[in-house]
């Protein structure tokens, strides 16, 4: 198949995590990932627009993110362009799951979910200082 690519610029309403979830799958399916690896693109994406939604735009509706999901046989790459609060994705340190819950800081875990189930997550900033994240899974 050729590469297919949808982008949307979305509000940073944590309403459109549903649409972005199915946008998510269709890209899934099509590309040829098992459903359990589509449930896996699915967890990924919405942990990272949520992040971007929350800490990033502070839920604020009037600002928007860009969202790129582009796939072949046996590939998807996602992109978020988003101009929002910086951070050092270096700074977040690798939750220790093994200590017990109360021990836990809260929060934390999800980028390192992100990290476990996608093969290649790059964060970055553009030459305009927009905050970049760039992730890619590919059929095992
Ligand atoms: N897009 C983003 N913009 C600003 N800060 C972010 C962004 N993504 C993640 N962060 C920061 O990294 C931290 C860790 O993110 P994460 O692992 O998803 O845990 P949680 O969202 O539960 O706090 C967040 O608490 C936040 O401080
Ligand atoms: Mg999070």
């Amino acid at each position: 198949m050729m590469q297919e690519r949808l982008s949307f610029d979305f509000p940073a309403n944590t309403v459109n995590l549903e649409k972005i979830g199915e946008l998510a799958a269709h890209a899934g399916h099509t590309a040829g990932f098992s459903e359990a690896e589509i449930g896996d693109i699915q967890l990924a994406i919405d942990e990272v627009c949520t992040n971007t939604i929350i800490h990033g735009l502070k839920k604020d509706p009037t600002r928007t993110f860009q969202l790129i999901i582009q796939w072949q046989s046996g590939e998807i790459e996602i992109l978020i362009y988003e101009a929002g609060d910086p951070f050092d994705p270096e700074g977040i340190q690798v939750p220790d799951t093994g200590a017990p819950l109360e021990e836990r800081s809260v929060g934390g875990l999800g980028i390192y979910l992100v990290r476990e189930v996608m093969d290649e997550v790059t964060y970055g900033t553009d030459e305009d200082g927009v905050k970049t994240l760039y992730m890619a899974k590919r059929v095992k």
